[in-house]
């Protein structure tokens, strides 16, 4: 292809693939099949790695693989932004609404009523249509600069869909976590042994101070744009106008903004969102009342902190008052034992709560729950019931403290407290409660996905006696699944077939499937990447485990542990025996792959791959590593310090690359396009 025709092709194809991402993650209406689309951001992709220089940073390929950064910048924001007066109750609203009125001499006034989003708010700076910036609030006057993480939010639009859009204009926004995502998040944090989130809040500010802008994009943000803080071209007579037109431009704004001109409607309203927004799929802890017209706005004015025309009605936090009827264990897939209080049943944020984790024995202990007690609850993120505390002075005597048992509920097995840690867990793999569990894991979507291997399926493999470990879900015969309950003939077929497919499943999946304490999905993938088998994982020492970064002496502990157990050896020889894969990818076979026919020479020294990294990565994706410059060379990857291979490249003219070019390269077709 000409290269004016693939810049053509490439920014029709961007147009369209804006066009996609518009309809999915703002609107939530997609219009064409995943296969379609992945199909065109393929095309995207194989064009811009045959012509790099097509390649711009507002690219939709360009969202994630930015590179982990040393640390932030501060920016300055053009306008400062602001935060909200707050009203806690009626009253408070009617002072606000009175003072608006006499600010304004009575004249009419139109309240735009918007959700009060329960996030982190951030600036996104729009140059010629361009996202050219993105910050957090900071201080107001100064924020942290976080382009990168903020990219991979896909309902950002790193280009404005209209022309017409003003040179520079800065837009404002709340970034947040969805209380699915938070909740998730948190599990998988839990059963990794990490610190929780205290609520969606904290989970999306985490999210968004990655210096590693690739662990931003694992988490599930998302973002409302609430407001206009600056721009040099376009002029609007209201906030509602003003709303309207970032919709036009691609953004994502809430449906739920109303506009009344009485305070009973906003009275109304307010009364209706007390209870509908547990029904949310995000948090909102309020709602905010801004004066709908600019020029009354700018009338009334600022103070220092915060503008005199808006106000936030903040809802009081959901708290409710019950009873720990009793203390349970649970069993988790890696052994951890979980104290759970289960409550009399009490309404709360929307449900009926009777269970709250209490997550370890030192909890329970700092905050003196005992069995018997009256406790104060709320729900963290408005999803997880949690107990704030207990109340000493409501005690009858007849309360009883709780202490952990020193043998497993289930197996009896002596349990065991790793130093240092604050969970106790069962050392026994075979644990009934573990095992269970750990079935249920290693089938799970994200494991080793095999559809079909629900509780009711594993509940009876189990009780009668079929498997004993995850290993033996590949020896089951159709016989064996027919005569499960409700298990037919084709739907045992299908389950058979699925559990065959799944044994070509990458080893990061099988690693992780494993359910070694602490290792998450990412740890899996940092561990198959390294070690490249499961083979060199088991056989791994303490140093090797803890030279791959992210991956601290209790991963690095508790890998060491589970290739140490004799029954975990003997499960893993089971799975190689049933023909499970065992090692990472391999190269692709020449001629097939991404970068297939491609050649490519290496000259100088790079800074993040050794030479055998880099040349192993082009030919995973099935590329060509020569040593010499010819001039059927497609590509020249030039580090520092080059040597004559350089001056040969300039001299025919072949595609030289630095090194942050080949590394978005790789990791714009190995983002999973
Ligand atoms: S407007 C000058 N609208 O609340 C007005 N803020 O204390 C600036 N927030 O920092 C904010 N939802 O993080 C506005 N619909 C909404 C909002 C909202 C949440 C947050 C925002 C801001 C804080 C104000």
């Amino acid at each position: 292809m000409k290269p004016e025709e693939a810049r053509a092709r490439a920014e029709e194809l961007r147009r369209e693939i804006e066009y996609h991402d518009h309809r999915y993650y703002v609107l939530d209406d997609p219009v064409i099949e995943d296969a379609e689309y992945d199909r065109l951001v393929r095309e995207l992709v194989a064009l811009e790695t045959a012509h790099p220089e097509l390649v711009t940073p507002d690219s939709p390929t360009q969202r994630v693989g930015g590179r982990p950064r040393e640390g932030f910048v501060t920016v300055q924001h053009r306008a400062p932004m602001l935060s909200l007066a707050n009203a806690f109750d009626a009253a408070e609203l009617a002072d606000f609404d009175r003072r608006v009125r006499a600010g304004l001499a009575d004249e009419d006034v139109d309240y735009v009523v918007e959700l009060k989003f329960d996030g982190v708010a951030v600036s996104l700076t729009y140059e010629h249509g361009r996202l050219v910036r993105g910050a957090t609030r900071g201080d107001g006057v100064t924020g942290e600069e976080i382009t990168p993480n903020l990219r991979t939010i896909r309902s950002i639009p790193l280009r404005l869909r209209q022309p017409g859009a003003p040179d520079v204009i800065e837009v404002r926004g709340e970034v947040y976590m969805p209380k699915k995502a938070f909740a998730r998040l948190n599990e998988r944090r839990e059963d990794a042994g990490l610190p929780l989130f205290a609520n969606p809040r904290n989970a999306a500010a985490g999210s968004l101070r990655q210096l590693d802008p690739g662990i931003t994009a694992e988490r599930k943000l998302d973002i409302w744009l609430y407001g206009i803080g600056y721009t040099d071209g376009i002029v609007f007579g209201r906030h509602s106008e003003a709303l309207a037109w970032l919709g036009e431009q691609g953004f994502r704004v809430n449906p739920h903004t109303r506009i009344f001109s009485t305070l009973e409607e906003v009275e109304r309203h307010l009364e209706h969102w007390r209870e509908a927004r547990f029904e949310l799929p995000y948090v909102i802890d309020g709602l905010v009342l801004k004066v709908d017209r600019l020029d009354q706005q700018e009338r009334l004015g600022a103070t220092l902190k915060s503008p005199r025309w808006a106000v936030a009605y903040k809802y009081p936090p959901e708290q409710a008052e019950t009873t720990v009827e009793d203390i349970i264990i649970r069993v988790g897939r890696t052994g951890v034992l979980t104290p759970t209080a289960v409550l009399s049943p009490v309404r709360l944020a929307g449900t009926t709560v009777s269970r709250a984790s209490l997550h370890n024995e030192d909890l329970i202990r700092e905050k003196d729950i005992r069995i018997g007690d009256v406790v104060l609850i709320h729900k963290a993120g408005d999803i997880i019931p949690e107990i704030l505390g207990s109340r000493p002075e409501k005690r009858t005597g007849r309360e009883t403290p709780f202490a952990m048992p020193v043998q497993c509920p289930e197996c009896a097995s002596l349990l065991v407290r790793p130093e240092g840690e604050v969970g106790v867990y069962c050392p026994n793999v075979a644990c009934p409660a573990r095992l269970e569990r750990s079935l249920l894991h290693f089938v799970s979507r994200n494991a080793f996905a095999i559809n079909g291997l629900g509780p009711a399926v594993i509940q009876q493999l189990l009780e009668r006696r079929l498997v004993a470990d995850p290993a033996d879900l590949f020896t089951l015969t159709r016989e064996e699944l027919v005569g499960l309950e409700r298990i037919g003939p084709k739907s045992a077929d299908n389950l058979l077939k699925a559990i065959q497919n799944s044994k070509r499943n990458s080893l990061a999946r099988l690693i992780f499937s494993l359910g070694i304490r602490h290792v998450g999905e990412r740890a899996a993938r940092l561990l198959a990447e390294r070690f490249g088998s499961l083979a060199d994982l088991s056989a791994a020492g303490r140093e090797e485990l803890e030279a791959v970064p992210e991956i601290g002496p209790k991963i690095a502990d508790s890998v060491l542990n589970f290739f140490a157990r004799e029954q975990n050896r003997r499960v893993v020889a089971k799975l190689v025996r049933a023909g499970v894969n065992t090692v990472a990818d391999r190269p692709a076979a020449a001629g097939t792959g991404p970068l297939a026919g491609k050649t490519f020479v290496l000259t100088g020294t790079l800074e993040e791959f050794s030479r055998a990294e880099a040349a192993a990565r082009i030919e995973e994706l099935g590329g060509r590593v020569v040593s010499s410059v010819s001039r059927r060379t497609d590509y020249v990857v030039l580090g520092k310090n080059p040597g004559g291979k350089y001056d040969k490249a300039v001299k025919l003219g072949v595609n030289i690359i630095e090194e942050p070019e080949f590394k978005r390269l790789l990791s714009a077709i190995q983002s999973g396009y």
